[in-house]
């Protein structure tokens, strides 16, 4: 059978590597894909963004299966094209989709569902906001309303940190996120202590499937310091999701969420991924929901992923995930995202990277490009996340030094990249 993986990032770079491993896969298409999946020989690029564009393709093509990386073409619609099309598409509907891209949309979602998250409230003027601040006090979170890749929240510390971040997001629209509205909006929530974790599942509208835990890091610079970014670097599994705080995570978010969504008659499809914020107790609450895979969370646990991912995708699509059950490696894996200069704000393009492995990967290391081209043989820089380096190892520190050790092989103009990977679980 052909597949379709729609995206172009690290993430949907690993999803088509994985796919292409599956016997029972002919061809492997990535829309419009990267620098790394061009050099791969198992995988087609296909230069094609456009929803009704690529339906129109996959018909003529006669792809059997297509699975979305992004959440931009899913709160685009583009399950509800394919499946209007009669083709076989692993995401949520656009209305399902809302989970992700309307925050407004998810806060109210569980609270009606009675799902852990941080109380909250939602403005559209920035007086009342304002005033909502100083009732709260600090340290308190100002979310954007709307899809602005992890740069739309401020974790504010002080009182003015949030006065400020209240009037960048409804004042001057600085984000120049696409507001579901029309008009701006923030959500304002109380400050959540703890640790975090990436729970990811497949839903099949009924069922539930967990994938291995991870965790990710959001800040650019060693530490956690510095801004928030689309993820740094993972791995996989996080030892804060204790087989305790696995079941809790399960009976009182994911599987409420499922019901829930369900129950309101937007029976829910495709990954889904539970941001979680663990405190010292152990106990979850949702700090957000993502309708797709992480981005650079889906690098490591592909890694460790041994069943065939192209079987889980068709029960998946058909119904029958209680059919699943999944084969992990047991090693660990951890992934550093190496970034561009510039990364996360003023980004720029076109470097030089040198050092790359010839194939992609060696032992037990795989480098998954991310925003990469190739230009007269050579693989340039093209964006903000350029590479993941994604190694397994026996032990954390293993899977740390192999994937440092393939890091120091690679060079590019204005690299970044964080040296302390999976600091909390090492330190543990
Ligand atoms: P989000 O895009 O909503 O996941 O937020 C991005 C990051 O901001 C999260 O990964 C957290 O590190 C942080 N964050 C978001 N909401 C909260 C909260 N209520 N309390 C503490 N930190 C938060
Ligand atoms: N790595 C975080 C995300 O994909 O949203």
């Amino acid at each position: 059978m052909k597949v379709l993986v729609v995206g172009g990032g690290g993430r949907e770079h690993a999803l088509a590597w994985k796919l292409a491993q599956s016997r029972k896969v002919q061809a492997v298409y990535v829309a419009p894909g990267n620098g790394g999946t061009a050099l791969d020989q198992r995988l087609v690029n296909l230069d094609l963004t456009d929803v009704t564009a690529l339906c129109r393709w996959a018909q003529e093509e006669k792809i059997g299966l297509t699975v979305v990386g992004p959440e931009q073409p899913l709160a685009s619609g583009i399950v509800d094209e394919f499946r209007a099309h009669g083709l076989r598409i692993f995401g949520p509907t656009r209305q399902a989709a809302q989970l992700e891209s309307s925050k407004a949309f998810s806060k109210a979602f569980m609270k009606r569902h009675g799902i852990p998250t941080a109380e909250y409230e939602t403005f559209t003027e920035a007086a009342p906001a304002h005033a909502y601040i100083d009732r709260m006090g600090a340290p308190i979170v100002v979310k954007a309303d709307g899809l602005a890749a992890g740069k739309g929240v401020v974790v504010a510390m002080t009182l003015q940190e949030a006065h400020q971040a209240v009037d960048f997001m409804l004042l001057d629209q600085g984000l120049g996120v696409t507001h579901n509205a029309g008009g701006a909006r923030v959500v304002i929530e109380q400050f959540l202590g703890g640790e975090e974790a990436s729970f990811i599942v497949l839903c099949d509208g009924r069922h539930v499937l967990a994938l291995a835990t991870s965790q990710d890091h959001k800040r650019l610079l060693d530490g956690d310091q510095g801004p928030n970014t689309g993820g740094m670097g993972a791995y996989s599994p996080a030892p804060v999701v204790t087989p305790e705080v696995h079941a809790r995570a399960m009976r009182e978010i994911i599987l409420p969420t499922v019901r829930g969504m369900e129950k309101d008659g937007l029976p829910y499809t495709g990954f889904l991924y539970a941001g979680l914020m663990i405190d010292a107790q152990g106990k979850p609450s949702t700090l957000e929901f993502n309708c797709r895979m992480g981005d650079p969370e889906t690098q490591p646990i592909l890694m460790r992923l041994k069943s065939d991912l192209f079987d889980v995708l068709m029960a998946a699509t058909s119904g029958e995930l209680d059919q699943i059950e999944l084969e992990w490696d047991r090693r660990w894996a951890l992934g550093v995202v190496m970034a561009a200069h510039g990364y996360p704000a003023q980004v720029r393009q076109g470097d030089v990277i040198k050092g790359l492995p010839l194939d992609g990967s060696e032992a037990d290391c795989t480098v998954f490009y991310a925003a990469t081209r190739q230009y007269q043989g050579q693989t340039l820089t093209a964006g903000g996340r350029v590479l993941c380096v994604t190694a397994l190892g026996e032990s954390l520190r293993q899977a740390h030094q192999r994937a440092y050790a393939a890091v120091d092989q690679i060079c590019f103009d204005g690299m970044q990249y964080r040296r302390d990977i999976a600091h909390r679980a090492m330190k543990a």
